[in-house]
C-alpha cells in the first residue's frame, strides 16, 4: 500500500488518480446536461477546490464565468466551527445561475455560511457541487446537488486538499494512517 508523509502524519492511498478523473468526468457530464444552453457563474471555494475545479471545468461543454470565493474554517485536522469570509461572492451573482464548487463537505458548516451569504445576492438559482462528502459528520439539511463520492469520516489529503496547508500537490487522495 502506497504511503506518504505530510508534516508529522502518515497517510495511505485511498483514491487513485484514475478513479478521481473518472468521477470528475461523470460529474462534468451531469452538470453539462443540466446547464445546457445556460451560462452559470462557477464559484470554486479556495483553496482546497482549485484542482477539482480546474479538472471539472475542462470537461464542461458550456462556457462559464469563474469567480473564486474563499471561506476558511479548518485548522490542522479539525473544523474550528467558525467560518471566516476572506473573499466573498461577487455582485454579478445577482440574477444569475451560480454553481458553488467545493472539494469536500464535512460538517456542512462552511457551505451553510456560504449559502447564507450567496442568497443575499438573490441569484436566479444556486447549485452545490462537492467532490467529496462525509455523510457521517454532516449536520445540516440543505440540498447538495452534485456529489462525487461519499467517504467515511476519516481525514484525507491530496488533490488540492491539505493538512495544515501541505499535501495539496499529491495527484491521488490519501487517508490518515492510524497505525
Ligand atoms: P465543513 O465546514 O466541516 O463542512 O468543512 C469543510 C471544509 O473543511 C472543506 O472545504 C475543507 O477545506 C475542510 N476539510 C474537511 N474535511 C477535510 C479533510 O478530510 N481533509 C482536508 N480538509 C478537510
Ligand atoms: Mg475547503
Amino acid at each position: 500500500m502506497k504511503k506518504v508523509q505530510v508534516l508529522d502524519k502518515t497517510f495511505k492511498l485511498y483514491l487513485p488518480e484514475d478513479e478521481i478523473q473518472s468521477i470528475v468526468r461523470r460529474m462534468a457530464a451531469d452538470i453539462s446536461r443540466d446547464y445546457k444552453g445556460r451560462n452559470p457563474i462557477i464559484c470554486p471555494v479556495l483553496t482546497g477546490s482549485f484542482m477539482f475545479a480546474a479538472d471539472l471545468m475542462r470537461d464542461l461543454d458550456f462556457d462559464a464565468r469563474v469567480s473564486c470565493v474563499r471561506f476558511s474554517s479548518y485548522q490542522g485536522m479539525a473544523s474550528t466551527g467558525h467560518v471566516k469570509e476572506i473573499l466573498g461572492f461577487p455582485k454579478e451573482c445577482t440574477g444569475h445561475d451560480v454553481i458553488i464548487v467545493e472539494d469536500i463537505i464535512d460538517s456542512g458548516i462552511s457551505m451553510e455560511r456560504m449559502l447564507e451569504q450567496l442568497k443575499q445576492l438573490n441569484p436566479a438559482s444556486i447549485a452545490v457541487c462537492t467532490f467529496l462528502f462525509k455523510p457521517g459528520s454532516f449536520k445540516k439539511n440543505y440540498k447538495i446537488d452534485y456529489i462525487g463520492k461519499e467517504i467515511p469520516d476519516d481525514f484525507i489529503v491530496g488533490y488540492g486538499l491539505d493538512y495544515d496547508d501541505m499535501g495539496r500537490t499529491l495527484r491521488d487522495i490519501y487517508v490518515i494512517d492510524e497505525q
